[in-house]
């Protein structure tokens, strides 16, 4: 019998794990289906391994979680953070990315990626984490967001143009931790 969608989610047929070099492959499908189908990022061709390769070593390289979520020994989804800007003053804000396998959506994934996502990056000290989500339409990233305590703090406009029309950036944040309460160490 087909697995109902509640099944899914209460049953939890799933992990989250860390990603490895073996993971690059099926991260990189995962990304290109959503670049080549979707407006949630605003890049036009999907990068190939190389690339990807490249941004997981970055988020390793800064000891920040870049994980995937692993069902019937197949990765289904990934999430991952980088800094939101390089400048120094920026150092405690960070930008999550969660990308779940189209076949995969509407189970759960993407909220347990993004809530174990919020967990580690609090644990290590961060204080905000601001979504970059494309297209005003993306109901599916502004709800999962606001699920995990995010605001709405602004939309950019139209400042994508892909599938041939114009695209709004809506930007939402939540505080780590202590957020603003305190200063850091
Ligand atoms: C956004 C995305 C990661 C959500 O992942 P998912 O595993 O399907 O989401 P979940 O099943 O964990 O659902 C979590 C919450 O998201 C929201 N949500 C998920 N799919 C939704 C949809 N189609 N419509 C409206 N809200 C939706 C709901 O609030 C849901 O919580 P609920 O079930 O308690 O109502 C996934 O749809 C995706 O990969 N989208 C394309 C890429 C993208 O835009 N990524 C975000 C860029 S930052």
């Amino acid at each position: 019998m087909a697995k109902t969608l509640s099944e899914g989610k209460d049953k939890k047929d799933y992990f989250i794990r860390e990603a490895v070099i073996d993971d690059l492959d099926i991260i990189q499908k995962i990304y290109a289906y959503h670049v080549e189908n979707g407006l949630g990022s605003f890049e036009e061709l999907p990068p190939q391994s190389e690339e990807v390769h490249k941004r997981i070593i970055q988020a390793r390289n800064l000891s920040l979680p870049y994980l995937v979520a692993e069902k019937n020994s197949s990765v289904k989804g990934f999430a991952y953070v980088s800094p939101f800007r390089n400048r120094s003053a920026y150092r405690y804000t960070l930008e999550d990315s969660v990308y779940v396998a189209p076949e995969s959506v509407g189970i759960g994934i993407g909220s347990t990626l993004l809530s174990n996502l919020i967990q580690k990056c609090a644990a290590l000290g961060f204080r905000q984490m601001i979504a970059v989500i494309g297209d005003s339409e993306n109901q599916a990233s502004i709800n999962l967001h606001l699920k995990h305590g995010f605001s709405h703090i602004g939309v950019m406009p139209s400042v994508g143009f892909k599938f041939g029309r114009w695209v709004d950036s809506v930007r939402m944040q939540r505080p780590l931790g202590q957020g603003d309460q305190t200063t850091p160490n």
